[in-house]
């Protein structure tokens, strides 16, 4: 039996912005995680995987490549020219909130492809496995920028221009993130195809928009190079005001966030997709116990709190 994980993310700055060309930086979460195992079976049935979390189990080879499961485990066995189809049992756990921004389908492919890879005593680079979860991440998303599968496979802050770079980057000085969940699901594919759609109308309203987040990431990074939390936390507010202005933000959303600078965060901004999903505040542990209790009574359903390093 072999065992792999992945963690979950979060888009520190830049998201929206990235999937039009501007820098963006992603951060791993190993508090969340992905979980795969894999085990022979001798019933003649090929691949299975079992995803009790996720609500699904599949037999491969009676599922279409459009099934992301189905398709990690093909490109994986692909990969490591392996002959064949063999028995073998997958079971897939994952505490990485779906449909969050936290980066869940791109922690199972990954995990799953990790335990494949160990099952079969292959060594796959991270960036290997980042180009395979890539081509789930078109089912799940659409048009993903590859950032997702990126944080998930390095499993360290990555700062990433679309088909141009991927940079992991010092951390000056380990900073912590509280992550608050709206509770509302955020499906980044409907998020992003309508952001696409209102851009279309009108894009000089909207480029002068993604450049400042663009820039913003450029300068989120010097700050973190620096270790300066307290000028990386003013870039996170100004973010999440160019995401209200592109039109992805939501009332809960906002709510947190004024809820998390209230409570003393130095900054705070929604993460990811937008229109629910998360959002996050950089705090320290002097600030952390009051802005847990802000985000909580500000109807936050869950809290992480996660050291960037
Ligand atoms: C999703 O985690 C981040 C977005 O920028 C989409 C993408 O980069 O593919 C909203």
């Amino acid at each position: 039996m072999t065992t792999a994980f992945a963690p979950g993310k979060v888009i520190l700055c830049g998201e929206h912005a990235v999937v039009y060309g501007r820098p963006a930086i992603a951060v791993p979460v190993g508090e969340v995680q992905a979980r795969a195992t894999v085990e022979p079976a001798r019933d003649g049935r090929g691949i299975v995987v079992d995803a009790p979390d996720l609500n699904r189990r599949l037999v491969v080879r009676e599922s279409g490549d459009d099934d992301p499961l189905a398709r990690i485990v093909r490109l994986a066995l692909q990969a490591m020219d392996v002959p064949g189809e063999p028995d073998l049992t997958i079971t897939v756990t994952s505490t990485v909130p779906v449909a969050r921004g936290m980066g869940s389908g791109a922690a199972v492919s990954t995990a799953i492809v990790r335990a494949l890879a160990g099952h079969y005593g292959r060594w796959l680079s991270s960036r290997d496995i980042s180009d395979l979860v890539y081509q789930t991440e078109l089912i799940y998303h659409g048009t993903p920028s590859g950032i997702d599968n990126t944080v998930v496979a390095f499993e360290k802050p990555v700062y990433f221009v679309r088909d141009v770079s991927c940079e992991i980057f010092w951390v000056g000085r380990p900073f912590l993130l509280a992550i608050a969940d709206t509770g509302i699901e955020s499906p980044t594919r409907e998020v992003v195809g309508d952001l696409r759609r209102r851009y279309r109308t009108d894009p000089a309203g909207y480029e002068p928009l993604f450049d400042r987040a663009g820039q913003i990431a450029v300068e989120a990074r010097a700050a973190i190079e620096r270790g300066k939390a307290e000028t990386l936390g003013p870039l996170l507010d100004e973010n999440h005001t160019l995401l209200q202005a592109m039109g992805v933000s939501c009332p809960e959303l906002d709510r947190l966030a004024v809820a998390a600078r209230e409570g003393g965060a130095l900054g705070a901004k929604l993460s990811g997709a937008g229109r629910g999903g998360n959002m996050i505040a950089l705090v320290t542990d002097e600030t952390k116990g009051r802005v847990d209790l802000a985000l909580r009574l500000a109807g936050a359903a869950r809290i992480i709190v996660t050291e960037v390093k």
